[in-house]
C-alpha cells in the first residue's frame, strides 16, 4: 500500500508542475489524467486491491486525488481562453530572425582568389601540386642541379628521415609537374603554400603563399610577358598603377626580370613601404630557360615561354596595408573580421 501512496504523491507533483501554453496542451492534460483511459481512472481501479480494513482510508485519499486533478484541469481551462491552439501559433513570424554570426574569408584567400580570377580571364588554368616534394621537381628540373649556389637563395626544409624529400620552396615545382604531363600549349597558374627556413619576424615567415604562372607556346615573347603582367597589375591595383622591370637572375629563366609597381601607399612620392624610392617589388619573372624546357622534352627551338611568381602576402600587404606577416597566421579575429565582403 505504501507503493500506491508514493505513486499518488508523484502524480500530484507532476500535475502541480504542469503548465500549458496552448489549448492543445490543456486537452492533452485532460486525456492523460481524466480521460476514460486516463491515469486517474486507472489508479481508482487500485481500490479493489486495498484490504478491507483500509478501504475507507484509501477511498478518501483516492477521491482527494481525483478532485486534485479535476481542480487543476479546471484552472487550466479557465486560463485557456485566448491561448493559441498549438505550438506553431506560438511563433511570431513577423519577428526579425536571430542574427547568425558569419565568418569571413581569410585575407590571403581573398587576394589569392582575386589573382586567380584575373589570370583565369586570360585563359590560364589552375594547377596544384604536393607541398612535400622531391629534389627534382623543386630544384633539379628547374635548372638548379645539386651544389648550384642559387639553392642558397631558398633556405630549404628537408625531411629528417629522408633528405631526398623537402618542403617545396616555390610553386615552380607544380609547373614542373604540369610540364611532365602536358605538352604545349601550356597556360597555367599555380597557387599554393611554400616553405623556407627563415626566422619568423614582421617581414619574414617560415611559410608563405605564392601564385606562379607558366605560359609555353610557339612564338611566346618577352612582350607577351610584359603585357600579361601589366594587365594583371591594372586589374589588381587600378589603372593608374605604373610598372617597371629590372633585370634579375633566376636559374630557371633567361632573361629574368623583377617587376616593380608604383607605390600604392604614397603614389610614388616616397614612404616607408617603398623605402622612399616610389617603387615596390611584387614579382619575379622571365623567359623559361631552354634547359628547363629540355628537361621535359619540349623543343626549345620550336617553343618558348614565360614564367612568373609572386607572393600573395606581399600583394595583400600592399592592398590592405598589413605590415606584419605574423598577423596572417595568428588567427586573431580582431584582425580577420576586418576583411568582409570580398570573394
Ligand atoms: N620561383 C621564384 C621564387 O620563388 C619566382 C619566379 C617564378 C621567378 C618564375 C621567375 C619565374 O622566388
Amino acid at each position: 500500500m505504501e507503493q500506491l501512496l508514493q505513486q499518488i504523491e508523484s502524480y500530484k507533483t507532476e500535475i502541480s508542475a504542469f503548465e500549458a501554453s496552448t489549448a492543445d496542451a490543456v486537452e492533452n492534460f485532460r486525456i492523460k489524467w481524466l480521460g476514460t483511459k486516463g491515469l486517474v481512472k486507472a489508479i481508482m481501479g487500485e481500490m479493489k486491491n486495498v484490504p478491507n480494513d483500509r478501504k475507507k482510508e484509501f477511498g478518501q485519499i483516492l477521491n482527494d486525488f481525483k478532485l486534485f486533478a479535476e481542480t487543476k484541469f479546471q484552472t487550466l481551462s479557465e486560463n485557456n481562453s485566448g491561448l493559441p491552439t498549438n505550438d506553431s501559433e506560438l511563433i511570431d513570424w513577423s519577428l526579425p530572425g536571430d542574427p547568425v554570426a558569419l565568418g569571413t574569408r581569410h585575407p590571403l584567400s581573398i587576394v589569392r582568389n582575386q589573382i586567380v580570377s584575373i589570370f583565369k580571364r586570360l585563359g590560364f588554368a589552375v594547377a596544384e601540386g604536393p607541398e612535400i616534394e622531391d629534389d627534382w621537381h623543386n630544384f633539379g628540373a628547374m635548372n638548379l642541379p645539386e651544389d648550384h649556389p642559387a639553392r642558397d637563395m631558398q633556405d630549404t626544409f628537408y625531411i629528417n628521415q629522408d633528405p631526398a624529400w623537402l618542403l617545396r620552396t616555390h610553386t615552380s615545382s607544380v609547373q614542373a609537374r604540369v610540364m611532365e604531363k602536358q605538352k604545349p600549349p601550356i597556360r597555367v597558374i599555380c597557387p599554393g603554400r611554400v616553405y623556407r627556413n627563415e626566422t619568423i619576424s614582421a617581414r619574414a615567415h617560415c611559410f608563405f603563399h605564392q601564385v606562379e604562372g607558366l605560359y609555353i607556346d610557339e612564338n611566346v615573347s618577352f612582350a607577351d610577358l610584359k603585357q600579361t603582367l601589366y594587365f594583371f597589375v591594372q586589374e589588381m591595383f587600378g589603372k593608374d598603377t605604373k610598372v617597371r622591370f629590372r633585370p634579375s637572375y633566376f636559374p630557371f629563366t633567361e632573361p629574368s626580370a623583377e617587376m616593380d609597381i608604383s607605390c600604392l601607399i604614397c603614389g610614388g612620392d616616397g614612404c616607408n613601404v617603398c623605402k622612399h624610392t616610389g617603387w615596390v617589388e611584387i614579382l619575379g619573372s622571365g623567359m623559361v630557360h631552354p634547359k628547363v624546357l629540355e628537361n621535359f622534352g619540349i623543343d626549345p627551338n620550336k617553343y618558348t615561354g614565360f614564367a612568373f611568381g609572386m607572393g600573395v602576402e606581399r600583394i595583400c600587404q600592399l592592398k590592405y596595408r598589413v605590415n606584419d606577416l605574423r598577423l596572417y597566421s595568428q588567427n586573431d579575429v580582431r584582425f580577420l573580421k576586418q576583411f568582409t565582403g570580398a570573394l
